[in-house]
């Protein structure tokens, strides 16, 4: 239909057609051959028929921070982390809601222009519905060994709702952060972590290797917008993006105290007032470590945020980060 459009259009110069692609395209060109040789099958390569195993831990101890409870019995650290590694694969379900839903948005801008962008677009939100539905069969499979109750409270399409609102530019930078720090998470601590499950590790390795053409989109993308705003437009668009890290802050807290009763309510014993609050207090930690501090410490992204905001706006993203590093590092 484009090709028909191309054709009979007398107005249309045949440069636009023919023409030389630019960097961006060459760039958005490897990410579409990276994503055809990594394309993974849910069942196929991910699940391969395989249950998960409940004597094996789910978030590694670098991600869930357990040792800093050591009033925990093994079999409690062990449950901590399973409750811990359900909701990290329902923190992606939620997240991936608002991220395939602004990667359409941002294709629109290519339905006459550059197809090469426009196809890498459309595979990332292919890729991002099908995360979903992979973290919905996690969940399920999850469910199948662990006690009733569980809850995950955050709505995905309120969320998503609540986060599209926001600039495009806050959203990039916040959907950059996200997908970078699949890459980190699994290097530096779940791949390490030889207690863990072996279908848990599988699966955030088949996602983070996706999720690696996903970040340099972002990066793309992001700096595109970046290059349409005014001073001023920038300038509200780095209070946007603090104001996202506060909703995300909000999120993870509300889930933490529900992990937190979740797992008091199903070890059995009665803890004192004191190891309870450790358990809350915990929790809350270790989900602002995961889902902001180890992004917002990830190099690659430092230096992309780096290039795009003014020294003061850095220093008013850092005063905002401050009292969260300080909590979730003690
Ligand atoms: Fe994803
Ligand atoms: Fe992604």
């Amino acid at each position: 239909m484009y090709a028909a459009a191309e054709t009979m259009s007398p107005t249309r110069p045949h440069t636009e057609v023919t023409r030389m692609p630019h960097t961006d395209t060459t760039r958005y060109a490897r990410v579409i051959e990276a994503s055809k040789r990594i394309r993974w099958d849910i069942d196929r390569d991910v699940i391969r028929g395989r249950t998960f195993d409940f004597s094996r831990k789910f978030m590694p101890d670098g991600l869930s921070l357990v040792a800093r409870l050591p009033f925990l019995t093994t079999h409690e650290a062990r449950f901590m982390s399973q409750v811990q590694g359900r909701t990290y694969a329902n923190m992606f379900r939620m997240i991936e809601r608002y991220i395939a839903s602004k990667t359409v948005e941002l294709s629109n801008d290519y339905h006459f222009g550059d197809q090469v962008a426009f196809e890498a677009l459309v595979r990332f939100t292919d890729e991002e519905l099908k995360h979903q539905e992979l973290m919905r069969r996690l969940d399920v499979m999850m469910a199948a060994g662990m006690p009733t109750g569980y809850v995950f409270k955050p709505d995905a399409n309120e969320v998503a709702r609540a986060v599209l609102s926001s600039s495009t530019w806050a959203v990039l930078g916040l959907t950059l952060n996200i997908e970078i720090v699949t890459q980190a998470h699994y290097r530096s601590s779940i791949e390490p972590d030889a207690g863990a499950s072996d279908l848990w590790k599988d699966v955030f390795l088949f996602h983070w290797k996706e999720e690696s053409q996903h970040a340099i989109m972002d990066e793309l993308e992001w700096k595109r917008e970046h290059a349409k705003l005014s001073a001023a437009a920038r300038d509200a668009a780095v209070n946007d993006l603090i104001g996202l890290v506060a909703a995300v802050d909000g999120t993870v807290k509300t889930q933490a105290e529900a992990d937190a009763e979740y797992f008091l309510q199903n070890m059995g014993r009665t803890f004192t007032p004191e190891q309870a609050a450790q358990v809350r207090d915990g929790l809350y930690k270790a989900y602002r470590w995961t889902y902001i501090v180890t992004g917002v410490q990830e190099p690659r992204f430092a230096e992309v945020i780096g290039s795009l905001v003014t020294p003061a706006q850095m220093e008013r993203i850092g005063k905002a980060l401050e009292p969260i590093i300080t909590h979730a590092s003690k």
